[in-house]
């Protein structure tokens, strides 16, 4: 068995190490496991791969809760095996996606601010039978130093009775002191959460626990199995030159300072060339609040235009991953991870001002976001953080290329076929073609605004047909649309398998 007695510093924990397998026989059917990991980092993978292996001998199924997402070895393994019944916040894995919308797995889709919450006060559940963590190590009082994310972990530990910890040794022990743990009251207790700053700390640097609530220490030698970058594609460079060039002239206007406020983006394509995208621009002193922190975030310490970065997740590429290990002395300085509840927190956002940019599946004329739902029905991943951000940003964006499938379906619809986030909430939508600015418009002229500065020119004349007759139909209303055929763009393509024909 792998060597973890020097990361167990209380010695009466010793006697408590046992194999993976041996926790996975101890499982039972029904059992909620509310596990560490957001992102393909810090999730627990011993314990899930053993179970899988079992669970191909003995079929049965568990409940998981997460942060977020997580890698190979928890939602991967188990989906293959047909293991989870419920499945909360969040999730991304192709494995899991098709039994999400095959009724085998029960998703709840949640804001990710809110997940703990609802776990912890029993809005879902009254307990996890228990939580699953990965630590570094474990300390002598038996508190846990979290690994590369913090996601929902705290709070899990903190709500259930029974806790197994994961040592994973493929974690090095540098990572104690990068995280800040506060897990707020719930109310009618609750206090103010005083950050006011994105590098304020506020809470511990480990995951509060107990001796005697460790039933088992499983020791983990698996690494975070995070993705590799694709190249920046063409869409998304345009995508971020916009983006530059519409901050450059938002500081102008004096609406920001001259570092901007503190950056919220997304993960993917988009996300990663824009923040690469302030890696040549010309502005400094630049402040991240936010949930993942990627490789570009590197790139801008490097480049000396990043001031501190706060998020819940550090889940770079594995490359990323080798560059931040070597460097870790320098970028812990950078760098704090929080539990999701605060990366994510409401009160924290609106108070800090944050810029949101995240994309979407499909936007519609009027501004609504869907980043859920394929047509109006098959779940893609999730709203993960985009709701708690957007919702509560300074200034909100989000991002959509024109078109997908190759050009088959217009990412720029006369209605959404499913709403995350409303007009109310949206600042700005971006495409490779331009920036519809909707700030400050009533919905008649923000529907001319998507169409003529965001749809591609191929669904143009369709769009502006829509919305025409749709202004003549309403005598002008305030909102127009064709009922009948607001979703129409989306039941052509499900009927003829490309929006542009009839
Ligand atoms: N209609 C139907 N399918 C669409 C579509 C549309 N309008 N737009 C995209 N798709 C499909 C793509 O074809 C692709 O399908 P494939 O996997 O079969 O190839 C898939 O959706 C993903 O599209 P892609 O362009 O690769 O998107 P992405 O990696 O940039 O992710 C989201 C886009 C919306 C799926 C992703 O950002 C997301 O899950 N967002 C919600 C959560 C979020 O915002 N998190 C960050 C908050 S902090």
């Amino acid at each position: 068995m792998i060597d973890i007695t020097d990361r167990v510093r209380n010695k009466d924990l010793l006697g408590k190490i046992v194999s993976a397998e041996e926790v996975a026989n101890w499982i039972q059917p029904g059992w909620t496991i509310a596990c560490s990991g957001f992102t393909a980092s810090a999730y627990p993978k011993a314990v899930p791969l053993a179970l899988a292996e079992r669970m191909k001998k003995d079929p049965f199924q568990v409940n998981i809760w997460t942060g977020a997402s997580t890698g190979p070895e928890l939602d991967g393994a188990l989906a293959e095996v047909k293991g989870i019944k419920q499945r909360l916040p969040y999730q991304t894995d192709s494995k899991l996606r098709p039994l999400i919308n095959d009724g085998t797995v029960d998703y709840l889709d949640l804001h990710l601010s809110e997940s703990a919450q609802l776990t912890r006060t029993g809005f879902i559940k009254k307990k996890p039978n228990f939580a699953l963590v990965e630590a570094c190590a474990i300390t002598e009082e038996g508190n846990l130093i979290p690994t590369t994310s913090l996601g929902n972990a705290a709070s899990y530990v903190q709500n259930a009775d029974t806790v197994v910890v994961e040592v994973n040794t493929t974690q090095p022990l540098e990572l104690e002191g990068m995280h800040d743990v506060y897990v707020p009251l719930d109310p009618p207790n609750r206090l103010p959460i005083p950050i006011v700053h994105a590098d304020d700390r506020i809470g511990t640097t480990f995951i509060p626990c107990t001796p005697d609530k460790i039933k088992y220490i499983v020791p983990c030698d698996v690494k975070d199995h995070t993705r590799d970058l694709s190249p920046i594609d063409e869409n998304s460079k345009k995508m971020a030159a916009f983006t530059l060039e519409f901050l450059k002239a938002e500081i102008k206007a004096g609406r920001m300072p001259k570092g901007l406020l503190p950056l919220q983006s997304g993960v993917g394509n988009v996300a990663n060339a824009v923040l690469e995208g302030f890696v040549e621009g010309d502005m400094t002193d630049l402040v991240v609040y936010t949930e993942v922190i990627q490789d570009a975030m590197l790139d801008l310490i490097d480049a000396g235009k990043l001031k501190f970065a706060s998020g819940t997740a550090f889940s770079p590429s594995p490359a990323g991953m080798d560059r931040f290990y070597k460097g870790i002395d320098k970028y812990r300085k950078y760098i704090l991870l929080r539990p999701e509840e605060i990366s994510n927190s409401p009160e924290v956002v609106h108070r800090l001002g944050v810029i949101a940019m995240n994309t979407a599946l499909e936007v519609d004329i009027y501004g609504n976001i869907n980043s859920t739902h394929v047509t109006g029905t098959k779940m893609m991943n999730g709203i993960g953080g985009s709701g708690d951000f957007a919702r509560n940003a300074y200034l909100t964006i989000f991002y959509t290329p024109s078109t997908a499938k190759g050009g088959k379906i217009s990412s720029v619809v006369p209605f959404c076929s499913h709403i995350d986030h409303t007009e109310h909430d949206v600042d700005v939508i971006i495409s490779e073609y331009g920036i519809a600015d909707l700030r400050g418009l009533e919905p008649r002229t923000r529907a001319l605004e998507v169409i003529n500065k965001c749809a591609h020119p191929d669904y143009r004349p369709m769009l502006l047909d829509y919305y025409e007759r749709a202004l003549a139909a309403t005598k002008k209303a305030a909102t127009p649309h064709l009922l009948h055929e607001a979703l129409s763009f989306h039941t052509r393509f499900l009927e003829t398998g490309d929006m542009r024909k009839f």
